[in-house]
């Protein structure tokens, strides 16, 4: 889970790591109000949209008065940046910066481990200065077990060709980051700006902070940091029936059993429905077990996708057999009733798969059409999502 800057902002306060007052707007007004609540002469506008580059977009803008500060906020609430629409900016404290340095701490899967990386060319142009000049990107390998202790601050500090007397002063603030990204279960925790001020403190100005949502379970306080509102709400109601769920701009629903088929089966279906103009919908793995339960959420979840024409069901009969996963579909249209509106072409392959077919063939729904193969079924339902779009 990607977090805003404001709430990466909060974890990075409650760890210690040194941050400016920020204050959270969805409103003028309010940030208006914010901005004589921080009380500073200098006050800065930012829009919290979960993407990079908001300053260049003109999302990030600098205010002189708690009047300014409303009227960037009025120009800022509503902006596009790459997609994201703005609902919220946080009205910050303004810093003095004299310099502007770079950190991040993320997951090294290729080399099971922990990198960290870090330069003195902080800013916006932290890409371009990644991909032209890597030389000025310090990368550090930081054991997961022992993480960023003061050793190796310090190596990332010289690493990074920090001069002595700020790198003493950056790297007890990597401590403390390290302590956010270890004690939050992070994946991803960046700093771009971490500056140093006029007079000499080192301030995180910016946070984009990932969080394992794996590790939800050992974090109580992590569920009130989901926005519910900005995801879509399919996708919010299938997480809340534990399905994998993913919601895609098509036509064709698509429900399999194994992340590998469902991926295929998007191919496929892509493929098969160039020539009607049609696409798929979704990517749903229901996973192993695919009872009449399993399958009725399911096809809710697609049926309540307007956009939905057609849906392929294409099960492989594992652990779980044709047999069982048939009588799955069987009971999820009993349960869905009228509510099951769209054709559905169902391709079962696999283990028991002659009782699973027969299962279907006696229950004869005028809605259902059985596929001998995946190829079949992709052109069947593509017709059938095109026919009804
Ligand atoms: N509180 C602040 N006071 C003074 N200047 C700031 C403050 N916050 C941001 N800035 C300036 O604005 C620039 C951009 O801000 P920030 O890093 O938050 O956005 P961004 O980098 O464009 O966004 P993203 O990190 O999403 O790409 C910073 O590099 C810094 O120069
Ligand atoms: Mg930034």
């Amino acid at each position: 889970m990607d977090l805003y800057e404001y709430q990466a902002r909060d974890l990075f306060e409650k760890h210690g790591v040194p941050v400016l007052g920020g204050v959270v707007a969805e409103d003028p007004a309010t940030a208006k109000a914010g901005a004589e609540k921080l009380g500073t002469p200098v006050v800065v506008v930012k829009a919290q949209v979960k993407t990079g580059g908001r300053g260049k977009a003109g999302g990030v803008k600098v205010a002189k008065s708690s009047e300014e500060a409303e009227q960037k906020a009025s120009e800022i609430l509503g902006m596009d940046i790459k997609g994201h629409t703005v609902h919220r900016v946080m009205v910050a404290a303004g810093a003095d910066i004299a310099e502007e340095y770079y950190f991040s701490l993320l997951l090294d899967r290729a080399n099971r481990n922990y990198l960290a990386m870090c330069s003195v060319e902080g800013g916006m142009e932290i890409e371009q200065l990644a991909v032209e000049r890597p030389e000025a990107l310090a990368r550090v390998a930081v054991d997961p077990n022992v993480g960023i202790d003061e050793a190796k601050a310090k190596e990332i500090v010289e690493a990074a060709k920090f001069d002595a007397e700020t790198g003493a002063k950056v790297a007890p603030v990597l401590q403390k980051l390290w302590d956010v990204y270890r004690e939050e279960d992070a994946s991803l925790v960046e700093v771009n700006p971490l500056v140093k001020t006029g007079s000499g403190e080192i301030i995180a100005l910016d946070g984009k902070v990932t969080l394992d949502e794996n590790a939800g379970f050992r974090h109580e306080d992590h569920a009130a940091l989901v926005d519910t509102a900005s995801e879509d709400p399919l996708e919010t109601k299938a997480k809340a029936l534990d399905l994998n769920y993913v919601k895609l701009d098509g036509e064709v629903g698509i429900i399999g059993n194994g992340a590998g088929l469902v991926m295929s089966t998007l191919d496929v279906v892509a493929y098969a429905g160039e020539s009607h103009g049609v696409k798929p919908a979704n990517f749903l793995d229901i996973g192993g077990g695919a009872s009449a339960e399993v399958m009725a959420n399911g096809l809710d979840v697609i049926l309540g996708d307007e956009q939905v024409s057609a849906v392929f069901v294409n099960v492989f009969g594992g652990i779980t057999a044709c047999d069982a996963v048939a009588n799955g579909i069987v009971g999820a249209l009993k349960k869905l009733g009228d509510a099951a509106t769209k054709p559905l072409v169902v391709r079962l392959d696999g283990n028991n798969v002659e009782e699973g077919r027969q299962i279907l063939a006696d229950f004869a729904h005028p809605l259902v059409t059985q596929a001998d193969t995946m190829d079949g079924g992709a052109a069947k339902v593509a017709e059938l999502a095109a026919a009804g779009k």
